[in-house]
């Protein structure tokens, strides 16, 4: 898993659900801030737990690159001046910086309705009863008990002094929600999905999700801006509400370990779920 040839066919699919045939500036914007290089992690966690239910290798990339497109858009509206006010996303300007900042919140408002056309769509061949569930599930995930809410959240505590369970719940608002319903709409979308597995991944999603943005404040405190794509010590400048910031570099580094671990022992007694493990170890590992 994780091979190019899977990257390939998560960019192909992009490329083909956002085709500009009429040259409209908009699905520029919408294509500019979607095929540019993000690590694709969230349709690789779908990919990996619906291989533990053993769901069908189209349907798992619909659900991915729906999800997918559903995190370009929160990248674009989270670069905006109004909130983090930043010039570099993946290596290259920023969707605002690029086409102005009316056309990057179009972009994203109309990136996510594409994320609902996908998962809605008759070609995605599922049964009816679980792609609501799904879309269900994401759009959740999405909305004020998710990613928008846990945003609001980050707004709203920037400059302040968060308690720990404060901070946690933020952080599995604003990035573990959508991330933990990439896994569990995978594995949603397999023939043998089971109740007491479904049980134990919703504990096993939630701490990859939340394991993610840890890192993500991690690598913004230590992290190069060319490593990362993005600019580098962002949190600080800001006085952003960040695990690194609250607790210091070392003790955020220390709740990593703890969570990273734990999570792998959980992995240990689920059957089929090496590939979630492996991308557990990217999360957790990885240098951008
Ligand atoms: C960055 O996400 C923003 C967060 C939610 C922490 P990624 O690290 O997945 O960014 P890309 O998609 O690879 O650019
Ligand atoms: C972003 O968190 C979470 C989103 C929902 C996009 P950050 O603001 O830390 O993400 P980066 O570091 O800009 O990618
Ligand atoms: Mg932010
Ligand atoms: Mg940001
Ligand atoms: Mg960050």
């Amino acid at each position: 898993m994780f091979t190019d040839q899977i990257l390939t066919k998560i960019e192909d699919r992009l490329n083909e659900l956002l085709v500009n045939n009429d040259n409209l500036v908009l699905l520029e914007a919408m294509r500019y801030s979607s095929l540019n290089g993000g690590k694709r992690v969230r349709p690789f966690l779908v990919m990996a737990a619906g291989k533990i239910s053993q769901a069908q290798s189209a349907v798992l990339l619909d659900i991915g690159v729906a999800i997918e497109l559903i995190h370009c858009y929160s990248l674009i509206h989270d670069d905006l001046p109004a909130m983090d006010d930043d010039d570099l996303r993946r290596g290259l300007p920023t969707c605002h910086k690029q086409y102005g900042e009316a056309m990057a919140i179009l972009a994203g408002d109309a990136l996510q309705a594409q994320a609902f056309v996908v998962l809605s769509s008759d070609s995605l061949r599922l049964d009816c009863a679980i792609k609501l569930k799904i879309i269900n599930l994401v759009a959740s995930s999405a909305g004020v008990n998710g990613m928008v809410g846990g945003q609001a959240l980050d707004l709203l505590s920037t400059g302040t002094n968060l308690t720990l369970p404060q901070l946690q719940h933020m952080h599995i608002k604003k990035t573990g929600a959508l991330i933990s319903a990439a896994i569990l709409s995978g594995y949603l979308a397999g023939a043998n999905c089971k109740p007491e597995i479904y049980d134990k991944l919703v504990l096993i999603a939630n701490n990859i999700g939340l394991l993610f943005q840890i890192t993500d404040d991690i690598l913004d405190a230590t992290a190069d801006t060319n490593t990362l794509g993005k600019t580098a010590n962002k949190d600080w400048a800001a006085n952003k509400a960040t695990y690194v910031n609250i607790l210091g570099l070392e003790k955020a580094q220390h709740m990593a370990d703890n969570l990273y671990n734990t999570t792998i022992e959980m992995l240990r007694h689920l059957s089929q779920s090496e590939e979630l493990t492996t991308l557990t170890h990217f999360v957790y590992n990885r240098s951008n």
